[in-house]
């Protein structure tokens, strides 16, 4: 037995595929393209492991997929890919509709003609996890109450537009033509292995150069922050019994401001790694905001607890005391990440306010 992986390589996908093999010793057959989000290092636990096969890919490729799904049989899917910093959806759109909307749908049209011609058995048991984000939900106020699965979709930027459409797309290929989906919503990821573009890993590495912690607008913006590996486990848990054609919002309850996030990173390292310069949030740098920022995310994930038992393990305080220090054990995966394309993109996006 197998599952296909799109996007294995990147933050969530690489921790979900060590976390699988962690406990399983089903073959995870790994579809990544290695854009500049995807970074073999963090699966090198894995060399010489037959239990996983990479391969480098375009989920866009559609010959390459029927070959993958001929080849190895997967009895199911399960969807990471995409395009995911919605700072890079703002200032280069297309790459965003390719990859998240047209490369859904490839994958789509492989899975429909493979699962067609199986058996009923193999029909029955065959599934498409399409894994996705809150923020096709739009923007809430501050005494909306948090997203629920019914929330009509109101996508805002470029990025949580191209994943409402990959939604719509999984949705509608459930519909019409029966095939056995689920799909997963879930809120702002954090853990090891994120790659410092995103607030948390960014504050961090910048803070241990002593460069400025560059914080959007006002800093009250709220995002409900859950930690990667209570993500993976939502997934095994809705993969292995999600009912078909369903989604599944997917949260920490854990809503906390920036500002909150930026101070509370800062503390840590102050508590880890002391600077003899003074404590790290002199670092601390408000900056122009970002066109269109969403005020406040935050999940209702009751259907997930009530339909299949899955609640985050960790709290806010034990896994962002995992994260920082899993930064200060890995400096050199940090320092192979800070390659020249991700400088370019650091110059590029922190003008001054
Ligand atoms: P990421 O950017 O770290 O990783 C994406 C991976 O996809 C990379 O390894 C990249 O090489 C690969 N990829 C990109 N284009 C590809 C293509 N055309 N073909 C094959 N592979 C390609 O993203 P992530 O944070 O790990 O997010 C994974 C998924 O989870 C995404 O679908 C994202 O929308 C969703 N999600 C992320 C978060 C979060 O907080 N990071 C929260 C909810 C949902
Ligand atoms: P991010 O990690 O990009 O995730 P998302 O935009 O998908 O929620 O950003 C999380 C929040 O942090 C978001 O409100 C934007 C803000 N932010 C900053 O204030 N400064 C930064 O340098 C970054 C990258 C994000």
């Amino acid at each position: 037995m197998s599952i296909l992986v799109t996007g294995g390589a990147g933050f969530i996908g690489s921790n979900f595929v060590l976390d699988w093999l962690r406990q399983s010793d089903e073959t995870v057959v790994n579809l990544d393209l290695l854009s500049y989000a995807g970074n073999l290092e963090n699966l090198k636990s894995l060399d010489g492991d037959a239990r996983h096969v990479f391969v480098q890919g375009d989920i866009c490729d559609h010959a390459l997929i029927d070959k993958l799904l001929a080849e190895h049989r997967p009895r199911a899917l399960v969807h990471f890919a995409a395009e995911s910093h919605v700072d890079r959806s703002i200032s280069g759109p297309a790459a965003f509709m390719r990859t998240n909307v047209e490369g859904t749908f490839t994958l789509l049209e492989a899975a429909r003609a493979y699962w067609t011609a199986m058996d009923d058995a193999a029909k029955a048991a065959f599934r498409f996890h399409h894994v996705s984000t809150d923020e096709v939900y739009g923007s809430l106020k501050p005494c909306d109450p948090p997203f629920a699965e019914t929330n009509p979709y109101e996508p805002n930027s470029p990025y949580s537009a191209s994943k409402a459409a990959s939604d719509h797309l999984v949705r509608a290929w459930h519909h019409t033509y029966g095939l056995p989906v689920v799909t997963t919503n879930c809120s702002n990821n954090y853990g090891p292995y994120h790659f410092p573009e995103k607030l948390i890993p960014l504050m961090i590495v910048n803070a241990l150069a002593a460069k400025p912690l560059p914080v959007y607008g006002d800093g009250q913006q709220i995002r409900d922050w859950l930690y990667v590996t209570d993500h993976c486990a939502a997934i095994r848990a809705v993969l292995a019994g999600g009912r078909l054609g369903e989604t599944y919002n997917i949260g920490g309850w854990n809503e906390m401001a920036n500002i909150d996030i930026v101070k509370t990173v800062c503390a840590l390292l102050d508590e880890f790694r002391p600077d003899p310069a003074g404590p790290y949030a002199r670092l601390i740098t408000y900056v122009k905001d970002r066109p269109g920022h969403d005020r406040r995310y935050a999940i209702d994930a009751r259907k997930i607890e009530q339909e299949l038992g899955w609640r985050p393990a960790e709290t806010f305080a034990t896994g962002i005391r995992k994260t920082v220090q899993w930064y200060l054990d890995h400096p050199e995966w940090v320092s192979r990440v800070q390659s020249g394309a991700y400088r370019d993109w650091v110059k590029q996006q922190y003008a001054a306010p």
